[in-house]
């Protein structure tokens, strides 16, 4: 019995090193990941209203990710995605306002979610994280990095998305102008 448990103990105490580790892991992960200082001199390729968190977002790629997309290769290496939070301006009732065409309209400056892909990246993270070469980080209003946002969430939200590089907005980028 008293075997018993100290062998379940180790196993629990095992997976909770495992899980501190790849929290490690995912922040050092998320050092690599410079403040896209750039990201408005790419393409705008589209924007989002999220009423369920009553934000406005834009997205912006490189033109060589979607001339990439376009020609049918992958998202090349080096690519930085830069989606922008913004709160969504709110009437008196607190719900978003809409302009002439029933989009939300962008008001304060919230934060940044960056995601980078380089040769090499994310081999450190095993088969059930990984999200290919990509990286992801957080950086507040202040462009300084966002230490509360955890970055594990990123991957295992994207991941699913594998067959499209684990890029949610994938067909919008491809069709950007
Ligand atoms: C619960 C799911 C979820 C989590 C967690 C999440 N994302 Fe996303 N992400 C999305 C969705 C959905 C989109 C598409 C845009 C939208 O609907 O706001 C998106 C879009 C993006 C984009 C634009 C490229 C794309 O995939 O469309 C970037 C960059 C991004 N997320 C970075 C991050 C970072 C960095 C984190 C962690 C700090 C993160 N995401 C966490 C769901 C998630």
């Amino acid at each position: 019995m008293q075997a018993l448990r100290m062998q379940a103990l180790r196993i629990i105490s095992v997976t909770a090193l495992a899980a501190v580790a790849l929290t490690m892991a995912v922040r050092a992960g998320g050092e690599k990941v410079a403040f896209p200082e750039s990201y408005a001199k790419g393409v705008l390729y589209t924007t989002i209203d999220r009423a369920d968190i009553k934000q406005y977002r834009e997205l912006f790629s490189t033109p060589e990710a979607v001339a990439a997309l376009k020609a049918g290769r992958p998202i090349p290496t080096g690519t930085v995605l830069t989606l922008v939070q913004y709160k969504a301006k709110l009437d008196a009732s607190g719900q978003p306002e809409k302009d002439a065409n029933g989009r939300f309209i962008k008001d304060e400056l919230v934060g940044y979610a960056v995601m980078e892909k380089r040769d090499g990246w994310g081999a450190e993270y095993g088969d059930d994280i990984r999200n290919g070469e990509w990286e992801y980080q957080a950086f507040k209003a202040d462009k300084s990095v966002n230490d509360k946002a955890n970055l594990r969430n990123c991957f295992t939200c994207h991941k699913p998305l594998d067959k499209q590089d684990f890029v949610f907005s994938f067909e919008a980028m491809k069709a950007a102008k």
